[in-house]
């Protein structure tokens, strides 16, 4: 489902770009993606975790 251009939505409906694009914003920022398991039909949840300071010596702010 992270793959580009995957979709099972019908022909025209949807691109399979989505989480293809979330995937590399994530990358890109030194995050990580957990997917919930569930059964098909159900719909999901997706939790994105991103560091506080993704560059060395970067001020943390709390
Ligand atoms: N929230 C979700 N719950 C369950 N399955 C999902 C969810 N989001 C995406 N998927 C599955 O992953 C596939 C790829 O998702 P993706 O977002 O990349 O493309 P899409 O949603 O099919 O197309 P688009 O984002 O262009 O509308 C979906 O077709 C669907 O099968
Ligand atoms: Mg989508």
């Amino acid at each position: 489902m992270f793959n580009p251009f995957f979709t099972t939505k019908d022909p025209g409906k949807g691109t399979g770009l989505g989480l293809f694009i979330v995937r590399q914003v994530v990358e890109k920022n030194g995050g990580r993606i957990y997917l919930k398991e569930t059964k098909v039909g159900e719909g999901t949840t997706f939790r994105l975790e991103f560091p506080v300071a993704a560059k060395e010596g970067a001020k943390i702010i709390r």
